[in-house]
């Protein structure tokens, strides 16, 4: 019987989307554990810059590497040769994934919704968390450990504000998940979701008064507030230290259902 191993130290951990909100929560959560890291920014290099100086500022983490790739989410060629270049850099492939990048134009009705933009969100959202896995998960069977935590969003259990393409890009990562997990667990992989709804501080929700008056308005929120991306980092962190835990969709949303 293998014994239990939750330990998040010294593993490589590649967190995309590291440049907003809630990727930025995940990886000063998993570096603090003592985790490497490999991290993905498309657009927005100077906040993966200063999230890069922020955690290696204090010099107390000499075991610990950092590296940083620029990745659209929609190539896969480009996510081909990110993985190459993270294993290139730190001499293997990872052992914690977090698919965490993600596009949602707010287009509520399917009405509105272009053929074009269905397929896009689709590719940067779902699209891409598969090629991340495909990459990722020889490794993790080879060495017997793998965590895959995707962040997918309440909408893919049909809530949340946004339109029916968004949902469907996130409930296909829901799918993925409960497929890999099932597939992978006797290899020590565990793969599950966390799935947000309304957190500040983030590109998404940039602040409460964003949403006044919309069907995302905080009044309707029964704990009365937004969520914060260290509670969604601190479930992300729960589900990495959690070995027995697979194939679950973690609903992080403050009551909203
Ligand atoms: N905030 C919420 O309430 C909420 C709720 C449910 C689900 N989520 C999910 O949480 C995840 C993180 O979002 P967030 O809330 O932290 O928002 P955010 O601050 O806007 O962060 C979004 C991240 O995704 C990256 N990204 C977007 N499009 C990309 C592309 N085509 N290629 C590569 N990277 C791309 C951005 O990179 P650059 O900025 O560098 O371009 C950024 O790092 C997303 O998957 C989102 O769907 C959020």
């Amino acid at each position: 019987m293998a014994a239990a191993d939750n330990t998040v130290a010294g593993r490589l951990a590649l967190i995309t989307g590291a440049s907003g909100g809630i990727g930025r929560a995940c990886a000063i959560e998993l570096w603090g554990e003592g985790a490497s890291l490999a991290l993905t920014y498309n657009r927005n290099k100077a906040a993966v810059d200063e999230l890069v100086q922020l955690l290696t500022k204090d010099g107390s983490h000499a075991a610990q590497k950092i590296s940083t790739h620029q990745v659209d989410m929609a190539s896969a060629d480009g996510l081909t040769s990110m993985m190459a270049n993270v294993e290139e850099q730190h001499g293997r492939t990872p052992d914690i994934l977090i698919p965490n990048a993600g596009y949602g134009k707010r287009i509520p009705m399917i009405n509105d919704i272009p053929l074009d933009e269905f397929d896009y969100t689709l590719t940067v959202n779902l699209r891409s968390a598969f090629i991340l896995a495909k990459g990722c998960i020889p490794g993790m069977t080879e060495r017997k450990w793998g965590r895959i935590v995707f962040i997918s969003s309440i909408s893919g259990q049909g809530g949340g504000i946004n339109g029916c393409h968004y949902a469907a890009s996130k409930a296909g990562m829901t799918g993925m998940m409960k497929n890999l997990a099932r597939k992978h667990a006797a290899d020590g992989i565990t793969v599950n979701d966390v799935a947000p709804a309304m957190i500040g501080d983030t590109g998404m929700i940039p602040d409460a008064k964003y949403v006044a008056g919309t069907p995302g308005d905080v009044k309707n929120i029964p704990v009365g507030r937004l969520g914060t991306p260290q509670e969604v980092a601190n479930v992300v962190m729960m589900l990495c230290k959690t070995g027995y835990m697979t194939g679950q969709s973690i609903l992080l949303s403050g009551g909203l259902q």
